[in-house]
């Protein structure tokens, strides 16, 4: 049998266009254009590709972008200046830093100097610490993307044993205490877990966040679970012609779509989730920063 794919393109649509009608309604009842921020320091190429879609889908959902893109030898006291201007200008509801930044700059000091009200991304020690502790928190983009997949897809996760493989503070972590949040029975697992196999079986939820690809057989796959895979990882696929690539995730999709219940496609799946809920948090900021209504199912 063949699971039922998780059309991450065709919710994420469905999220923009939410975050478009919100954003409507903000301009023409309270005279406010949600703004975000984007900086980006040096030229990393997949980098520029994601500031670039953001800019571009950011201005399509009505919202205002600003752009700052920074040389790489940019000193950590210029960008923190940066930063401080941005907390303080009224027009900028949502302030990200893309990641990675160069190895001479201090990420956790940069990402704790952000406005904790305006971290649309959910990084800021503030905000690890309320949801940690299930406090209103602004909650990290692809995580927040795969609760509200899976959310759809199974409706109440309570109870439900879910296994998350990876502990990074990106997407592992977040995603483990969304889980919890939502009453599942959470496992974290990384790559010094034992008998990870084992772990992987015992899931309802299976999400991989470990950036290897295929790592995760379809054998590992309990049967009927529902199947996250945030893993965007670029293979030779020399059956394409010299030198092509293509993207796979960290599941091995191929097996594993015998065995799941659902499972979400690389690409497809995940990916274009981060983007719509990074403007989703966006029209939460701005909302949370005028004391107005939250958007209806655009928060975790
Ligand atoms: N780089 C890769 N993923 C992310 C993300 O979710 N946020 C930021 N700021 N940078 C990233």
């Amino acid at each position: 049998m063949s699971a039922t794919l998780i059309d991450g393109k065709a919710f994420a649509a469905t999220i923009r266009a939410k975050v478009a009608e919100h954003v409507r309604h903000l301009r023409d009842e309270h005279g406010l254009t949600p703004g975000l921020a984007v900086v980006l320091v040096g030229e990393d190429p997949a980098s520029q590709v994601y500031v670039r879609n953001k800019g571009t889908q950011t201005e399509e959902a009505g919202m205002a972008s600003f752009e700052h893109r920074l040389p790489v030898e940019t000193a950590q006291e210029e960008l923190l200046a940066l930063i401080a201007r941005l907390n303080a200008a009224p027009a900028v509801h949502g302030i990200l830093v893309q990641l990675p930044l160069p190895g001479h700059i201090d990420a956790a000091e940069v990402l704790n100097a952000i406005d904790p009200a305006k971290d649309v991304d959910g990084f800021h020690i503030s905000n690890v610490g309320l949801l940690a502790t299930g406090q209103k928190a602004m909650v990290p983009c692809t995580p927040l993307g795969c609760l509200m997949m899976l959310r759809d897809h199974l409706g109440d996760l309570s109870g439900l044993d879910a296994v998350v493989v990876g502990r990074s503070n990106i997407v592992g972590k977040p995603m483990a205490h969304l889980l919890l949040r939502d009453s599942a029975t959470v496992t974290i697992a990384h790559s010094r877990t034992r008998d990870l196999a084992a772990v992987c079986r015992r899931a309802d939820i299976l999400v991989a966040a470990v950036g290897r690809p295929q790592m995760i057989p379809g054998d590992w796959v309990k049967p009927g679970a529902t199947v996250i895979d945030v893993g965007i990882n670029r293979i030779p696929a020399p059956e394409r012609g010299e030198g092509k690539t293509r993207l796979v995730g960290d599941v091995d999709f191929d097996s594993a779509v015998q065995v799941a219940g659902a499972i979400t496609p690389v690409p497809g799946g995940v990916g274009p989730m981060t983007i719509a809920c990074l403007l989703a948090n966006t029209v939460t900021a701005c909302c949370r920063a005028h004391g107005l209504a939250e958007p209806e199912g655009l928060t975790a």
